[in-house]
């Protein structure tokens, strides 16, 4: 690679983090996480106790709708004070909203409320994240 083009590169790279670092973590930030290379944002949430639901909605103004813009180094914020859920579960192939909610002992409009993504449960995924907290986290009432 060329000397110029490298540097080049770089600098762009400097931007790319110093323009995601500048846009700050949302107020009232619980936790963060650092996104790494390769990462996805199942793969965030399914290593830090967050659901699917959450990491999107509380980093909605950083992250695409199909999460495809994470650029690594730039910090997502996990949970706001207060509303983060960090009781979850990973879906596996077989999976329903009502499977897991009775394995997790809660009630499934719990498990529905926590996870407005899911509707009616008929478009979850392997590798999807739920809230499985036996309190309700999602603010039903913005
Ligand atoms: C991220 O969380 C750590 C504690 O885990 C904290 O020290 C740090 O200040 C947080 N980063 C930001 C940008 O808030
Ligand atoms: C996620 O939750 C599990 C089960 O409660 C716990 O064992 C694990 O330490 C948690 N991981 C993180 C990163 O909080
Ligand atoms: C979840 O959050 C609660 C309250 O902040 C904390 O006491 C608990 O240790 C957390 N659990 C996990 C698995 O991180």
């Amino acid at each position: 690679m060329h000397a110029p083009f490298f540097i080049a590169s770089l600098v762009a790279l400097a931007a790319i983090a110093s323009a995601q670092t500048k846009r700050g973590l949302p107020a009232g930030c619980d936790r963060n996480a650092t996104v790494e290379y390769g990462d996805t944002c199942n793969a965030i949430s399914a290593a830090h106790n967050v659901s699917t639901y959450q990491l999107a909605a509380v980093n909605s103004e950083t992250i695409d709708s199909g999460c495809n813009n994470l650029v690594a180094g730039e910090v997502l914020c996990l949970g706001i004070k207060g509303q983060d859920c960090n009781v979850t579960h990973v879906m596996q192939a077989g999976d329903t909203c009502f499977s897991v909610a009775d394995a997790s002992g809660i009630q499934v409009n719990t498990l529905l409320a926590n996870n407005p993504n899911v509707n009616t449960c008929d478009n979850v995924y392997p590798g999807e994240v739920l809230c499985t907290a036996s309190q309700i986290y999602v603010n039903t009432t913005k």
